[in-house]
């Protein structure tokens, strides 16, 4: 098992960087979902973050930083979009996808030409960066393809075996994957939806064309359909929808309610006021306690997709059986 130690604690973050320095991964939290991280000038470690996910090594990581001044180490060009979706959205849940610097490690990036980089808002994330004096490659820390952590006791059910440390900074507050927006182009491109949404995006580079990659055609490794799922099946339900007659055996997951009536083995709730922030928040740890527990299914509600709303339907498509 690996020690959990609040990040907060004395010594907690020394202790990180110490292992970091000895190029070992720690698990530490962010404001989106845990991250399993290494220093990223150091390849070694990196090729370990991939060994303990069971990830491909086509599939690149984010790289994250404490400051903008950061950005230097990792990329050869810092356009004037960067300062402007910086002042609005950094430190906070945005990923740039920039030019990479020769000095980054092709397995960080998997040997594309590019990197992505985002300065997380979760203050103990910045501090252990900071502490460490380098930038920290991490993706979410979980096994390959399974849902996102967002709790530090989910990386030690799933993970605790592998590595020796989690830095606990409490439940992540956005709980969904960051916002990916690739500037290698002139045009700006959304890789993946989350809590900055298009609109958000839009307010700030005005004009700037953003199109939505489809997850079925990925266009970057990693972009893949099937991806954050469950181990019991998830089927996305419209409302009135049709519904199996008998639910003895199926467990509900709605976003605000009502619960359409039935035998259900167990209903849940991601936000009975309807709030996507909150819906947001809950998502993956409503799915792992919904997982492994002998359900045969699990029925989930459509999200309205606006706003926060796209990026919860993403990650629910990406784990349902039934794309729709
Ligand atoms: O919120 C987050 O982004 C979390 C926390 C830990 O920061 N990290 C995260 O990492 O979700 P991960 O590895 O689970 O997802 C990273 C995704 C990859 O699937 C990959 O497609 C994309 O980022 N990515 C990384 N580098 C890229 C690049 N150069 N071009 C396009 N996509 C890239
Ligand atoms: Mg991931």
């Amino acid at each position: 098992m690996a020690r959990i130690l609040k990040a907060q604690d004395k010594g907690a973050l020394s202790q990180a960087v110490t292992l970091l320095k000895q190029g070992d991964v720690v698990a530490f939290p962010t404001e989106t979902v845990y991250g399993l991280g290494a220093s990223v000038f150091n390849a070694k470690a990196v090729a370990r973050i991939f060994e303990v996910k069971q990830r491909p090594s086509f599939d690149p990581l984010i790289v994250h930083i404490a400051h903008i001044s950061d950005l230097a180490k990792l990329t050869t060009s810092v356009d004037e979009r960067i300062h402007r979706l910086a002042e609005c959205f950094w430190p906070g849940p945005l990923t740039l996808v920039l030019p990479k610097h020769p000095r980054v490690p092709d397995i960080v990036t998997a040997g594309l030409d590019t990197v992505a980089v985002r300065i997380p808002a979760h203050p103990d994330a910045r501090a252990l960066i900071e502490a460490l004096g380098e930038p920290i490659a991490a993706p979410s820390a979980n096994p390959f393809s399974y849902v996102s952590p967002t709790q530090a006791q989910h990386v030690q059910e799933q993970l605790g075996n592998a590595i020796e440390l989690i830095l606990d900074g409490g439940a992540s507050q956005v709980g969904l994957e960051s916002t990916i927006l690739s500037l290698v182009e002139e045009s700006s491109v959304i890789l993946r939806p989350g809590f900055v949404t298009a609109e958000d995006l839009r307010s700030v580079l005005g004009d700037v064309p953003l199109r939505r990659i489809s997850t079925d055609k990925p266009s970057a490794p990693g972009q893949l359909s099937k991806h954050y799922a469950t181990q019991t099946p998830l089927v996305l339900w419209r409302p009135n929808e049709a519904l199996p007659k008998d639910l003895s055996d199926q467990a509900y997951l709605g976003f605000q309610g009502p619960i359409p009536s039935g035998n259900w083995a167990h209903s849940v709730l991601l936000s009975a006021e309807g709030n996507f922030p909150e819906a947001a928040a809950a998502l993956f740890a409503v799915l792992r306690a919904l997982d492994g527990q002998g359900f045969k299914q699990i029925i989930a509600e459509c999200m309205p997709e606006k706003g926060l709303g796209i990026a919860i339907m993403d990650r629910l498509q990406r784990c349902a059986v039934n794309k729709i």
